[in-house]
């Protein structure tokens, strides 16, 4: 069994994929960056550069993800990106579930209108130098939508087909549409499950690749876990936050995004903490770094 970390806007840049990979362990076989749109005038952001340098990303097989409903732009876009870094696969998101994102017919807002994703694919595949995979939800109101949208992904050499087995309109919660995956199971190409996997009691082999996000940005040792090793312990997870902390410092201007990031973290890796509730109110309610490093020692203490 493989498994993939899943993108995850704001959490899984190339500082945490170094930080999991160096503290607990190589168990993911290839990591995303999150979504990327083209800016045709103004080009790549600097922030979106840096994460996927290769410079930044020694040891890790990246793939660069892009959200675009325009065939050209795309394509501008991931041969910009496989000139300047060297990358050979690209994956396109027709899976977020993002309200503003979707009224621009992007993410899974794709899936809206099956015959321009069908020409949008066309297009791409008679034109590209890169590999594409694409991570995709369902549908957008109904499972119902699967069937068709499934035979278009399947007429395209996709490298590989992520699914996330729900519709645009649950967002991340709901019911997870496992007879959806499970039509795909005859695709011409690789099918990938991506959804809930938060305990190794969850695999129950979907597929031979698992797409896990969430659960292990909660508990970072489930990928070591899944491979027969032990749960983080809270000394661990202390290196862990330290070294991410310290890094985040080092890279935003202020104190205030390197606290919004760090509680995006936390409410996650609350759950390793039982019984830690007020010091996680306490966290949540910090707004400089005194009260934030307060909190912290009071999540470890005892614990470490
Ligand atoms: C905060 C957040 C940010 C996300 N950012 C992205 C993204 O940039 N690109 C993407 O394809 N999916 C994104 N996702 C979706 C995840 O990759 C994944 O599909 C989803 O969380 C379900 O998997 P999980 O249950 O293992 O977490 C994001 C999800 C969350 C919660």
């Amino acid at each position: 069994m493989e498994l993939y970390l899943a993108p995850m806007e704001g959490i899984t840049g190339y500082i945490y994929r170094n930080a999991l990979k160096d503290l607990f362990g190589d168990h993911f076989r290839k990591y995303f960056t999150a979504f990327i749109t083209p800016r045709p005038k103004a080009g790549m952001r600097s922030k979106e550069r840096n994460d996927m340098h290769p410079d930044n990303n020694k040891g890790i097989t990246l793939v660069p993800q892009i959200m675009s409903r325009d065939a050209e732009e795309f394509l501008s876009l991931a041969h910009e990106i496989r000139a300047d870094f060297g990358y050979e696969e690209i994956n396109l998101n027709c899976g977020c579930p993002s309200g503003t994102v979707v009224s621009h017919g992007r993410g899974s807002g794709m899936l809206k209108d099956p015959e321009y994703l069908d020409r949008f694919l066309f297009e791409v595949f008679e034109k590209t130098e890169v590999k594409i995979s694409v991570k995709t939800r369902i549908g957008v109101t109904d499972p119902d939508e699967w069937s068709q949208l499934l035979e278009i992904y399947k007429k395209y050499p996709l490298s590989e087909l992520i699914i996330h087995p729900r519709v645009q309109k649950q967002g991340y919660g709901g019911k997870i549409w496992k007879e959806c995956f499970e039509m795909a199971a005859d695709a011409p190409f690789r099918v990938i499950y991506n959804g809930d996997i938060k305990t190794t009691e969850d695999l129950k082999c979907l597929s031979d690749t698992l797409m896990i996000g969430r659960g292990v940005i909660a508990d970072p040792s489930l990928g070591r876990q899944i491979y027969g090793g032990v749960k983080a312990s809270a000394e661990e997870l202390k290196a862990f936050h330290d070294r991410i902390f310290s890094e985040y410092e080092a890279l935003f201007d202020g104190p205030q995004p390197l606290i919004s990031h760090m509680k995006e973290l936390w409410s996650y890796m609350c759950i390793n903490f039982p019984g830690k509730e007020k010091e996680f109110k306490a966290l949540k309610k910090a707004r400089n770094l005194a009260e934030y490093k307060a909190a912290i020692r009071g999540v470890f203490y005892a614990a470490v």
